[in-house]
């Protein structure tokens, strides 16, 4: 949704960035190009090889890119740490990166077989590995039905249980064919471990708690009339996006029914968006991962 993203942020000289997001680096490469000759963007992203991709595509900028191995929850301590106020624009485009998907010993996909891993940021000890083969199977259970919305959440646990019981589940492709022969495949249908990995991805990476501690205040980081624009890629998150872009657009959080306002609170921003942008037919034909993206976007008061 690239078209959309620039059309919302609207890029331009002497204009400042936060890409909470960075991934290979493809929106970034669009706004410095936008904003030439002096328009600079922060980018953010707790995977080092997603880093390392982005600053060599991006090198001919130079010091119109600062780069910062970070989660974006922590984005306005490092604003602080460079040195920057409130920025024109932030774009937070969720989820997984193609390189995540594409590599196998990442751990993130059914189809490719590698470690259990699906750690965004390695630098921290959980992996999928660890949940699969340690939680308890109410937990277990809960993590597919919360995160996946797998409505055969108890039946995949169990299997799973049972599976550990009798050898360790090491990798990708052992879990993918257990909860596949617990819940039986489908021609044509999608894989039947689709929602567990989702789930497990979810849970390692802390996703739904990450994006909320960012949305509390995530409006702080937005200079007057700065825009702010959120793709997610699937419901829970989108959810969250709304909820808090609503929040952010009400002039008080009091009870409807109370007689004089006493929040304190007023109105941080309005929509761009009264309702979700998806992704184009033609865009889907080149990249189908799109198809469940939704764009959200607000415009600082
Ligand atoms: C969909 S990709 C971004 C793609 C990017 N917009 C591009 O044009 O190439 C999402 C990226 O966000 C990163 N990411 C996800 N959650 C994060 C978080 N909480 N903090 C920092 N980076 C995060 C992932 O590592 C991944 O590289």
């Amino acid at each position: 949704m690239a078209g959309e993203v620039v059309d919302l942020l609207r890029p331009g000289p002497h204009k400042r960035y936060v890409d909470c997001t960075l991934g290979g680096g493809g929106h970034s490469e669009r706004i410095l190009e936008l904003s030439s000759p002096d328009g600079t963007v922060l980018g953010l992203d707790w995977d080092e090889e997603a880093i390392a991709a982005a600053q060599e595509r991006l090198k001919r900028f130079g010091e119109r890119l600062v780069v910062r191995r970070a989660n974006f929850r922590e984005a306005k301590m490092v604003l602080a740490e460079i040195g920057w106020g409130p920025v024109d624009g932030v774009l937070v485009d969720l989820g997984l990166s193609s390189h995540h998907v594409d590599s196998a010993e990442r751990g993130f996909s059914f189809n490719l077989e590698g470690r259990l891993d699906m750690r965004m940021d390695r630098r921290q000890a959980l992996d999928a590995g660890e949940i699969v083969n340690g939680y308890p199977v109410f937990e277990l259970t809960r993590i597919l039905r919360d995160y996946g919305e797998e409505p055969r959440a108890r039946r995949i646990a169990a299997a799973i249980e049972a599976g550990r019981q009798r050898k360790k589940i090491a990798t990708t492709k052992e879990l993918a064919d257990l909860v596949a022969r617990a819940v039986g495949c489908r021609p044509g249908r999608t894989h039947p471990a689709t929602r567990t990995f989702q789930a497990l991805r979810i849970a390692v990476n802390r996703e739904l708690e990450n994006l909320d501690g960012f949305l509390q205040d995530g409006y702080e980081l937005l200079a007057p009339q700065g825009r702010m624009v959120v793709i997610s890629f699937h419901s829970l998150e989108d959810r969250l996006v709304k909820r808090a872009f609503r929040k952010w657009s009400q002039s008080c959080l009091c009870p409807p029914r109370a007689p004089v306002c006493r929040c304190g609170w007023s109105r941080k921003v309005k929509s761009l968006t009264s309702a979700p942008l998806t992704a184009l037919d033609a865009e889907l034909e080149q990249n189908p991962r799109a198809r469940s993206a939704k764009l959200r976007a607000v415009e600082r008061f």
